[in-house]
Formats: structure tokens, C-alpha cells, sequence
């Protein structure tokens, strides 16, 4: 077992952590309620008192039903919005708005069409100031984990949607953010692509000690990728469950998902979760 899996199952349980240094924690979301006032003239409560820890190296995934709330979390999360009350600290500082330190994989890879997939990865580190040659070699590290060592020199619509993705998680890793934010990344992909990217993102998020915060609709992907699932009911979005995720992994395959999924105790929490979701 990981120190992050050993750690999820000790330490936060539906609020902020309980063992650890303080700058354990990454994110703490406090009693947090957003309401958006619709075009009718109707106050809605997307969320209601959301209330968890975020920390260091956790790989958090949340599952909700559509409208639930999820992505109005991440964009709180991301700086894009700011909560109705409540607050949302990272290093004991309020989120102000959108950072270099957070980066967000949205579900529609968002590529700058003119440039090439190098230029691309580039970008995010370019306008941090990264000079050329460390930019140029860290682009290509990042492109040879997500595979596309060989399509560096193609442009956007030469890719396919799963190498697109794919660019996309490259340039928001290789601009090293603290937090990697991702909405739902490989919801529009097909099955097959969709594994191999889960099996990679879990690698590089272990390899590069990354802290994911990761939406998704599908159980099975909460429960694979993350160390903590956190589920939210709807109308208004609250936490129904806060769980870490303790299922036994082979050291020398972790991400080999079939035999994941041939555990009691992935079975057991896609049950439970399944539970909580539909209830
Ligand atoms: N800008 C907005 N104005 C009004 N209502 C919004 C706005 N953004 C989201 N909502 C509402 O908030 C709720 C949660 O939306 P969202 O966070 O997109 O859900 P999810 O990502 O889980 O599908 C929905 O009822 C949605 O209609
Ligand atoms: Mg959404």
C-alpha cells in the first residue's frame, strides 16, 4: 500500500485532516453554499454546506448525478467562481481567483488550434517565464508520459479526441501545478481509450506525487483512480459520503484495473456508492 492510500484511510474523515503537519493540508472547504440567481429571478442552491479537506497527494474523485453540482465545486475550486458563504482555503489563504498552481483538465481538451502539440505544453510554462530549453525538455518528458512522444510536431485537429486529451493533461502538467483539477477528462472518450488513460493518469499522479481532484459520472472510475471518493446527492449538492478508498493493489501492477475490479473490496464500495447515489 501507498503512504497517500495509508494515509486517506487514517486521516480525513468529512472534514479537515486529523494527523499530519498542517501544510498536509492542500485545500480546505469550509461550510461552503453557493446559490446562482437564474434569469427568472429564482435564487438556486447548487450547493449546500460543503465541508472537506483536500490534502497533499490525495487523489480525489467526486460522483454525483448531472446538475448535482459537481463542476460548480471545481470552478469554485479553479478561482472561476467564488463561494455564497463559506470559504475555500489553500495554504490558509482564501482562493482569489484563477492561479497557475491549480490547473484544470476540462472535459473538451482546450488546445490553442495554431500550435503545435511541442508549443502547446509549452504554453502554460512560457508565460511563467520558463526559459526555452528547460520548457522544451520538460514539454517533452511530459509528452512521452502521456504517449504522444511522436506526434510533438502535429497540430490539434491532427489528433484524435484521446490524443487530444491526452496533449491537454500534458500542458497542464507540465506548467507543474499543485492541484490538477479535472472535469469529467475522459467522460466523451470510448471505453478502451478511456482505460488507458485512467491506468496513466494513476502512474503519472503516483510518479510526479501530484494532489488530483478529479469529477466523474462513473463509479467504477471514482473507485479505480481515486484514494477518497466523495459523494454528492442532488438539488442541492451535499456530501453523502466521504470514504477513503483501501483496496489491496499488486506493488509491482497497481493500476492493473481488472484485478481491482476482482477485489471484495472494490465490489463492496461500488455497492455502497451505488447505494448512496441512488437513494
Ligand atoms: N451560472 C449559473 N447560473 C444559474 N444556475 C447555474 C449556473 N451554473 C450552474 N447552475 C446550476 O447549478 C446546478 C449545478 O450545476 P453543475 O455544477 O454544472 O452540475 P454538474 O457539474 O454536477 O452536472 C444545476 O442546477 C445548474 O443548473
Ligand atoms: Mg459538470
Amino acid at each position: 500500500m501507498s503512504d497517500s492510500e495509508s494515509n486517506a484511510s487514517a486521516g480525513v474523515s468529512g472534514g479537515v485532516a486529523t494527523n499530519g503537519a498542517p501544510n498536509d493540508v492542500a485545500v480546505d472547504i469550509r461550510h461552503v453554499i453557493k446559490r446562482f440567481h437564474t434569469d427568472r429571478g429564482e435564487d438556486v442552491t447548487a450547493l449546500n454546506d460543503i465541508n472537506f479537506g483536500i490534502r497533499r497527494h490525495d487523489f480525489i474523485t467526486v460522483v454525483g448525478r448531472s446538475g448535482c453540482g459537481k463542476t460548480t465545486l471545481l470552478n469554485m475550486l479553479a478561482g472561476f467562481e467564488k463561494p455564497t458563504e463559506g470559504e475555500i482555503l489553500i495554504g490558509g489563504e482564501k482562493i482569489a481567483g484563477p492561479s497557475p498552481k491549480r490547473g484544470v483538465v476540462f472535459q473538451k481538451p482546450q488546445l490553442y488550434p495554431w500550435l503545435n502539440v511541442q508549443r502547446n505544453v509549452e504554453f502554460g510554462m512560457k508565460v511563467q517565464g520558463v526559459d526555452a530549453s528547460t520548457r522544451a525538455r520538460t514539454a517533452k518528458e511530459y509528452l512521452h508520459i502521456v504517449g504522444l512522444a511522436d506526434a510533438a510536431d502535429r497540430k490539434p485537429y491532427e489528433l484524435s479526441g484521446g490524443m487530444q486529451q491526452r496533449a491537454q493533461i500534458a500542458r497542464v502538467l507540465a506548467a507543474d501545478p499543485d492541484i490538477v483539477l479535472m472535469d469529467e477528462p475522459f467522460g466523451a472518450l470510448d471505453a478502451l481509450t478511456r482505460e488507458n488513460l485512467q491506468v496513466e493518469l494513476r502512474r503519472i499522479w503516483q510518479e510526479k506525487r501530484k494532489t488530483v481532484f478529479f469529477i466523474t459520472h462513473s463509479v467504477d472510475e471514482a473507485i479505480f483512480l481515486g484514494t477518497r471518493v466523495i459523494v454528492l446527492s442532488s438539488h442541492p449538492g451535499t456530501v453523502l459520503m466521504d470514504i477513503p478508498v483501501d483496496i489491496p493493489r499488486d506493488p509491482e501492477h497497481p493500476e492493473d484495473i481488472e484485478a481491482v475490479r476482482a477485489t471484495r473490496e472494490y465490489r463492496d464500495l461500488v455497492t455502497r456508492v451505488d447505494a448512496a447515489i441512488h437513494q
